[in-house]
């Protein structure tokens, strides 16, 4: 790890995570938002586009600023979460990607529980217009505690029903910033639902840090790695304003 800092509750590590997950240790749950595969990138690469001078979209631009998920980091993320984790294992993912997830979860020993489902209602439409678009990603499930899993939404269903523009209250003034934040309001939810007050809530891929953001709002604990540097001093920035905020959730 080249850097650790302890902002209230929440420690960050700037590093690749599967390097960080030895010293992070043991979690109550882990929500998270990995890279893509690489099929999707390329596709986000299309999608991020911008536009040209005659008004049509030039889709060859606008790529990524990190890679695609590895099969390393992925099996190594649900190694590690299997023996750490004592609650559940969430990791976003595109529909596709699904079977991988739940490959690599359940050959960890993890218990696999459902594809919960982000509705994004005002995602990106399908620019090449040869298909649909696709306005939503999976999240996948699985439980890393002992015994029958438990959550906090009783019979609800896994669906989320969020606009991507919804920032929600105390994302710290840095919306958007990351290519691919996620709206606040989303992962206050499923903070709020998949772990309880004073839990260690663990996102190792946590981007700009809404994971963060959320916990510190809803009075979890909370553990984070980022890679990219310029992401990691964001996340800082972002968690640290969420403290200076108080708590906004009740
Ligand atoms: C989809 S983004 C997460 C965005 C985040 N949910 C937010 O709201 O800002 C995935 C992040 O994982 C980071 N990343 C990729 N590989 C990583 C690794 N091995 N360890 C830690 N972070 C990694 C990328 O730099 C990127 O910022």
């Amino acid at each position: 790890m080249t850097r650790i800092e302890h902002i209230g509750d929440a420690t960050l590590y700037l590093g690749d995570c599967t390097e960080a997950f030895s010293a992070i240790g043991a979690v109550s749950s882990v929500i998270t938002d990995p890279p893509f595969e690489a099929e999707a990138h390329t596709l986000q690469r299309r999608t991020l586009g911008r536009g040209s001078e005659d008004g049509r979209r030039d889709i060859q631009d606008g790529a990524l600023p990190f890679a695609a998920i590895t099969e390393r980091e992925r099996s190594g993320l649900c190694q590690w979460a299997v023996g750490s984790c004592s609650g559940w294992l969430l990791a976003f993912c595109q529909a596709e990607a699904i079977g991988l997830w739940r490959r690599s979860m359940e050959g960890a020993g993890a218990k696999w529980r459902r594809t919960g489902v982000w509705i994004k209602p005002d995602g990106m439409p399908q620019f090449t217009g040869d298909r649909p678009g696709v306005g939503y990603e999976s999240i996948a499930m699985a439980w890393c505690g002992q015994g029958k899993s438990k959550w906090n939404g009783g019979g609800k269903h896994g669906v989320w029903i969020i606009p991507k523009s919804d920032r929600g209250q105390g994302h710290g003034g840095r919306a958007n910033e990351h290519p691919t934040q996620k709206p606040l309001r989303l992962m206050s939810e499923l903070v709020s639902l998949f772990s309880a007050e004073g839990d260690l809530v663990c996102d190792p891929f946590m981007g700009s840090g809404t994971t963060g953001v959320a916990c510190v709002g809803l009075g979890r604990r909370f553990v984070g790695a980022e890679i990219n540097p310029k992401y990691f001093e964001l996340a800082c920035e972002r968690i640290a304003a969420a403290y200076a905020q108080g708590r906004l959730f009740a």
